[in-house]
């Protein structure tokens, strides 16, 4: 009997909704988009209920695609974009839109409980701008009205789960970037959530990624054309339940993604936390494990910036670049449009480019971007070095990597080989759909989440490694000399 699952990927762009049976095969894929609003410089914003019309879109489309499949759901699972703080009522209601992951107006907050000592400690984090506590701080102080109404905070994705199942379950993955959970003991801690002025029952219940966080609202059930009892899991943030979809679950697994922001992750079977390195150390959406990750804010949003500034599609420029990398070149570039996390935690920095020459055209320009998004990652590097993760290979995802000379120019900068997945799914989306097949029939995540099958692996090229690793060295030095020019 034919049995399928659906993963959500609730991205800052769009939710993408994947349909696969039980062998991990994708039937369908339904996407919708989303769009954030700015309302102030270095502002971002999302209304929750647009997240809602997007699921309600993708499960439509896939109902009509896959009629048969669909009919078949026995479990779904949601990742989401992380940190995001939706603020709700005693009845549920959303009491203002949510502030996103790459929201700095929090900075000042973050920085004054990034000095108690204690928060780095129980943590094991810096805690970030971006991160949900110093979001709560700042609500706290510009909003009182509105924090005096906060019933639950939820992540992006926990709201997705209420609408699922009608209750407040979060997962420990997507909870350990708000700086309010004890990371090793995967629970909340009452001492983080005192320093955030925030208590217990504002939070979601938890649970792991990969259990059942309830079963669908009988209603929705109906209105949404899905059999009754579909079970829902507890879902997880976007890069751990990437994770999942790669097989990264291991010591030694981890994965270089060029996204809207760019991720260098490796699967941790201990929670060894290094806050100085400003590599992030989470839950895994999975039992036992965890996770740490270098961010880079600006990947692929350096190329989309760059396109719009010149009128050429990012696809083109990526396409008027050699498929092979050459000598490195004399313009440099620092992608911190949008200031940066690791290593620098540095929100107010901002990004440039130095040594532009009169002769130059727009190809200088975007090897220059690309350049300074794989120096960028080679910083990530060092800094997951230093937590003593084991790294020997990479997968190579994202859309970025669809660039034959961006991925080499990374597998060079970084000195590592980086296999590339053969086409297929494996994201997010279909972590999730793995998250919900062991939630609903109790498989072992180990055995549901296989590693994908390789293409081809791209080797760093050897006559270049030394050339590279000199401009990595001077285009690192210019950091401490523009970060307080502006
Ligand atoms: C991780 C992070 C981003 C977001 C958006 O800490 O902020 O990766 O989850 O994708």
């Amino acid at each position: 009997m034919l049995e399928t699952y659906i993963g959500l990927d609730l991205g800052t762009s769009g939710l993408r909704a994947l349909l696969v049976d039980a062998d991990g095969v994708a039937l369908g894929s339904a996407e919708a988009a989303c769009s954030v609003s700015h309302p102030q410089a270095g502002w971002a914003e999302q209304v929750p209920a647009d997240w809602i019309a997007a699921c309600e879109t993708a499960f439509a489309e896939l109902r009509a695609a896959q009629p048969e499949g669909f009919a078949a759901v026995r479990g779904i699972a949601a990742a989401g974009h992380m940190h995001g703080a939706v603020l709700l009522d005693e009845q549920d209601r959303v009491l203002r839109p949510c502030i996103l992951w790459n929201d700095t107006r929090s900075h000042a907050e973050a920085a004054d409980l990034d000095a108690i000592a204690e928060v780095r400690a129980l943590s094991g984090n810096i805690v970030f701008p971006g991160f949900t506590a110093p979001k709560l701080k700042w609500v706290a102080a510009h909003e009182p009205d509105v924090f005096a109404q906060v019933a639950k905070v939820l992540l992006p994705k926990d709201y997705l789960n209420l609408w699922l199942c009608g209750g407040h379950v979060g997962d420990m993955s997507d909870a350990a970037g708000t700086s309010w959970l004890d990371v090793a003991k995967r629970d909340w801690s009452d001492a983080l959530l005192g320093h955030g002025n925030m208590r217990r029952d504002q939070m979601p219940e938890l649970v792991e990624g990969s259990a059942k966080a309830g079963l669908i609202r009988p209603e929705l059930a109906k209105s949404l054309g899905l059999q009754q009892g579909v079970v829902i899991a507890g879902g997880g943030g976007d890069n751990a339940v990437a994770a999942c979809g790669v097989g990264a679950l291991q010591e030694g697994d981890g994965f270089v993604s060029l996204g809207t922001s760019g991720v260098l992750l490796a699967a941790r079977d201990r929670f060894a936390p290094m806050p100085d390195t400003a590599v992030h150390s989470f839950c895994h959406a999975v039992p036992d494990r965890w996770y740490q990750m270098g961010v880079i804010l600006a990947a692929t949003d350096s190329l989309n910036w760059l396109s719009r500034q010149v009128g050429q599609r990012p696809a083109d420029l990526a396409g008027a670049l050699p498929d092979q990398i050459d000598a490195p070149g004399r313009v440099r570039f620092l992608p911190y449009l949008s200031g940066e996390r690791t290593p620098h935690n540095d929100s107010a920095v901002r990004g440039a480019f130095l040594n532009l020459d009169i002769s130059g055209g727009p190809a200088d320009l975007t090897r220059a971007v690309m350049e300074g998004v794989a120096f960028a990652l080679r910083d990530s590097l060092e800094a997951l070095k230093a937590t003593g993760a084991r790294l020997d290979r990479f997968l190579a995802i994202g859309g970025g990597m669809q660039s034959p000379y961006w991925i080499e120019l990374c597998a060079t900068v970084l000195d590592l080989p980086l296999d590339v997945p053969a086409r297929g799914e494996f994201g997010a989306a279909m972590g999730a759909a793995r998250l919900a097949q062991c939630a609903a029939t109790g498989a072992d995540p180990e055995e549901i989440m296989t590693r994908p099958e390789i293409a081809r692996t791209v080797m760093p090229r050897a006559e270049w490694v030394g050339a590279y690793e000199d401009a990595y060295r001077a285009w690192r030095a210019a950091y401490p000399a523009i970060r307080d020019l502006g």
